[in-house]
């Protein structure tokens, strides 16, 4: 099993090129399966979970090809599977995404129900609710969600829930409604980026979709859409943790193809902490559309402020940065408060962290962090993809050699994370250590 070997204390210098947003890639590689016709996605991140989506979409008849560092071709080659099995499915939650496409498409769905996991219970009931609304039967069969439609209809569809609205669903829901008769209005709709993403490529293909990155989304249905070449927005998610990991290591790093303005909240607080951002071709002026792509130098003062995180959903704090910024905070001068407000539980890096010498103290959906002058080195322990992005930062940053098992949840997510490091200096590589 890998695990990388850090020695910390390298400032982190050079350049950094974000890929394309995973979490975007996952949801369109999944609406491939709402046409017949050829779909190219470019600038597709080389992951764990899109190779996991791919075996899936081919076990339901799609076929999917790249060459080397090329586009992802989809194409369906049969249109009469509707299954997707447990034994992928227990592999990627967000393997849930198929299911609006499938039914819109195929008349029928069979996905297998997805576990629950590390950050929390994960339910899918509000996915559910949207497609029962468009007319569909749902039902629970052995395991599988089975949802049948002959077409779906248009319907007022309200996506939230305790914690929010919720991002696959609304991309389930909306890419299922593209194909529905009539008109679909999402109310509480996910605004996140990668939805907008998702609502371009649809748009591209043929379908009528307004509201798209607000609480309301307005489908109108059409009769068929048409193949698509695409290009993904970039991966606020890896250029927040590379922005982290120059921070952390009082780096100066400049991160090219980096989405600022998906990123305003994080921007807001690495302001408060001493972190700055500096466009290095000039500052954009604010547009309505969320795809600014730019150039962004980061320099940090080298005493960090402690401040105050609460996760949101979008235009929010991310909860998927939630653990870097923890590692961040760590080293700051004084007590920061952060709380979880998507997943509630998402805070299995705390204890790590507090094997590094951290001071956090968890009270429910908060984390009380008082920072420290320095981490240790020690053995720590991925639990799931961005606890383990966490463990790298406070690594980086500690004195010592830091050990983070369990790599391949860091493979999910992050590209040749080890080798994009490597170039910026830090002293880390990637071993294989024989399971316990
Ligand atoms: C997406 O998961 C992302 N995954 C997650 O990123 C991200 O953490 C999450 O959105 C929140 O931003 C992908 O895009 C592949 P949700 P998703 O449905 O869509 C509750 C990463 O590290 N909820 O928006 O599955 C849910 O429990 C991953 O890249 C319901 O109650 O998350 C949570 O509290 C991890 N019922 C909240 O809503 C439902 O039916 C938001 O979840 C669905 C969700």
């Amino acid at each position: 099993m890998d695990a990388f070997v850090i020695h910390g204390g390298r400032r982190l210098r050079g350049t950094v090129r974000i890929h394309g947003a995973k979490n975007a890639a996952l949801p369109l590689m999944a609406a491939s399966l709402l046409t017949d016709e050829p779909v190219t996605l470019r600038d597709v991140p080389r992951l764990a979970d899109i190779r996991n989506m791919g075996r899936l979409l081919d076990v339901m008849g799609v076929s999917v090809q790249r060459a080397d560092d090329g586009p992802l071709h989809l194409a369906t080659h049969d249109s009469g599977k509707c299954e997707a099995p447990y034994d992928i499915v227990r592999t990627m939650r967000a393997s849930i995404c198929v299911l609006g496409p499938t039914l819109a498409r195929r008349g029928e769905a069979r996905v297998s129900m997805p576990g629950g996991c590390n950050i929390g219970d994960r339910p899918v009931d509000l996915h559910l609710r949207g497609l029962k609304a468009l007319g569909a039967e749902v039902g629970l069969e052995s395991g599988y969600i089975v949802a049948r439609a002959k077409r779906l209809r248009g319907a007022r569809v309200f996506l939230g829930g305790p914690f929010g609205s919720t991002v696959l669903g609304t991309a389930n829901v909306m890419s299922a409604a593209t194909l529905a008769e009539g008109t679909t209005i999402i109310e509480s709709a996910a605004c996140e980026p990668e939805v907008t993403d998702l609502a371009h490529m649809l748009t591209a293909m043929g379908a009528r979709i307004s509201g798209a990155g607000s609480p309301r989304i307005v489908v109108e249905g059409v009769d068929r859409l048409a193949g698509v070449d695409h290009t993904l927005v970039p991966d606020r998610i890896e250029a927040g943790t590379y922005i982290m990991a120059a921070a952390i290591t009082n780096g100066d790093v400049l991160i090219e193809n980096c989405p600022t303005d998906s990123l305003t909240a994080v921007i807001d607080r690495l302001e408060e902490v001493g972190v700055n951002l500096e466009p290095t071709d000039g500052a954009a002026p604010p547009t309505e559309q969320q795809n600014l792509r730019q150039s962004v130098r980061i320099a940090s003062d080298r005493r960090l402020e402690p401040v105050q995180v609460v996760t949101q959903p979008f235009p929010g704090f991310p909860t998927d940065l939630q653990a870097q910024i923890m590692a961040l905070l760590c080293m700051a001068d004084g007590n920061s408060i952060i709380t979880e407000k998507i997943f509630p539980d998402r805070f299995l890096h705390v204890a790590e962290l507090l094997r590094m010498g951290a001071r956090c103290l968890r009270n429910g959906p908060s984390v009380l962090v008082s920072g420290v002058h320095h981490l240790e080195g020690a053995p720590v322990m991925a639990s799931d993809l961005r606890a383990s992005a966490g463990l790298v930062l406070a690594g980086l940053a500690a004195r010592g050699t830091t050990t983070v098992n369990r790599v391949y949840h860091l493979d999910r997510g992050y590209e040749g994370m080890e080798l994009t490091l490597q170039q910026l200096g830090a002293d880390i590589e990637r071993v294989d250590v024989p399971a316990a």
